[in-house]
């Protein structure tokens, strides 16, 4: 694409306007973890460096593109789309909106009727908190240390305070963190009968996809139900099939109050927000429904790619490619796992949603240096860089997973020789 290649005279040119003009401290970060990355072209699982070199995406901007990059079918969504639709009027009941709407309560348990509309995950966990203070006309937001949420006003106090106090957000005492699992904390911190909602990922992405211990998520939905607080059910990563089921929080018993949903919703092609949310939830759409104002919140040509994204995600060749990729990822990792069993030390898993565990505090970094020289791209847990996130696409064929196991075993075992000889380290 001339008018923007024609801006950069080489790779180095492009990283050195990047740090002058968009971010200069996370391109420098990049660069100094060994990560020289300037994505240009991009296809299905397959990204390209601005050098040419083809990386295998595992990372999927954290499920923006389950769907693969430049999806075909999207593609051809989207443009046919834009013969009739744009971004709509925000105020007005419109086709595009409403069909989704359908389509989102028709893919979630039956009580969930209503989706309200953000622009971002982030926007979509502030309607989702505003909601259940709404319904409840209580203030208090309980969720679980080293979980994000987002990085708007009510969703990034939800979240770590890595996100707020850089920015002097003094975190009201309203936000309330309890260690994930612990459901002897949840009962306490819910116990005074004042909290509005509990915000939970259901599989914390950024804390390196934790996994829900047996019981966990129904029991803090029997407390919320218990006393009076709602559950929302953050399924901005852990939704949309990556388990099997469209959504983690039902696969682990759980029928949430509100469901959070982003990324690859938007098929990576046009983002979108959703909270979708139950009669309780939803009281103040009667009431008031220009509460919540949001001019590309469900704007009208990203609900006709979601649309198509839903269509194509629950077709069943689509659920039967998820349980045989999850198979057979899982038995290639656990193979490779034997062969270094004092460095690859664990694996976290539901459906295509994995965490590899390296040694602390930071052994995912040498394996996804590795992986990147070896041609594929997976990255380190923000809150956790012990894990590595492994999120193969939702439509990955059996041929392309070989070929990420090979390179994943490729590069653990560079990795483990590296860190064994003290050229690579855990450490930084
Ligand atoms: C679990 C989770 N919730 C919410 C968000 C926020 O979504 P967005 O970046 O679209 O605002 C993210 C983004 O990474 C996320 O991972």
């Amino acid at each position: 694409m001339n008018f923007i290649h024609d801006r950069f005279a080489s790779k180095r040119d492009a990283a050195e306007k990047s740090a002058r003009y968009w971010n200069p401290a996370k391109t420098q970060f990049w660069q100094e973890v060994g990560i020289d990355f300037i994505i240009d072209r991009r296809k299905g699982y397959f990204l390209y460096d601005y050098s040419g070199k083809r990386l295998i995406d595992l990372h999927l901007n954290g499920g923006n593109f389950n769907l693969g990059h430049l999806n075909v079918e999207l593609v051809a969504t989207l443009k046919e789309g834009l013969d009739h639709f744009d971004m709509g009027n925000h105020h007005f009941p419109s086709l595009c909106r409403t069909a989704l709407a359908e389509a989102l309560h028709e893919a979630s348990p039956d009580s969930l009727i209503y989706t309200v509309y953000g622009a971002s995950g982030s926007e979509a966990s502030d309607i989702a908190i505003k909601s259940a203070r709404y319904a409840t006309r209580r203030r208090k937001i309980v969720s679980a240390f080293k979980s994000y949420h987002g990085s708007t006003g009510l969703s990034v106090c939800a979240g770590d305070e890595r996100f707020t106090e850089r920015f002097l957000i003094a975190r009201p005492e309203e936000f309330v963190n309890v260690p994930f699992n612990d459901l002897g904390a949840m009962e306490k911190a819910l116990a005074g009968g004042d909290v509005a909602a509990v915000i939970l990922e259901t599989i914390p992405a950024t804390y390196g996809f934790l996994m829900p211990q047996d019981g966990y998520l129904p029991g803090v939905k029997a407390l919320c139900e218990r006393h009076g607080a709602l559950y929302i059910a953050d399924e901005v990563q852990a939704g949309m099939m990556r388990t099997g089921e469209m959504w983690a929080a039902v696969k682990y018993g759980v029928v949430p109050d509100i469901i959070v949903v982003a990324k690859g919703i938007g098929g990576g092609i046009f983002p979108l927000g959703c909270a979708i949310m139950n009669e309780r939830a939803g009281g103040w759409l009667k009431e008031d429904g220009f509460a919540h104002i949001s001019t590309g919140g469900g704007s009208e040509i990203a609900c006709v790619v979601a649309l198509k994204v839903l269509e194509i995600t629950q077709r069943p060749e689509v659920r039967a490619n998820i349980q045989a990729r999850a198979a057979q990822f899982r038995a290639g990792l656990d193979a490779i796992r034997a062969r270094h069993p004092d460095f690859f030390l664990g694996i976290r898993q539901n459906g295509l949603i994995f965490g590899l565990e390296f040694p602390r505090p930071k052994g995912a970094n040498p394996v996804m240096r590795a992986a990147y020289r070896n041609g594929v791209w997976a990255i380190f847990s923000t809150f956790d860089p012990s894990v590595l996130q492994f999120k193969p696409g939702l439509l990955v064929d059996a041929a392309l997973a070989e070929e990420v196991l090979a390179i994943m075993d490729r590069s653990i075992a560079e990795a483990h020789a590296g860190v064994k000889s003290g050229r690579e380290t855990v450490e930084g």
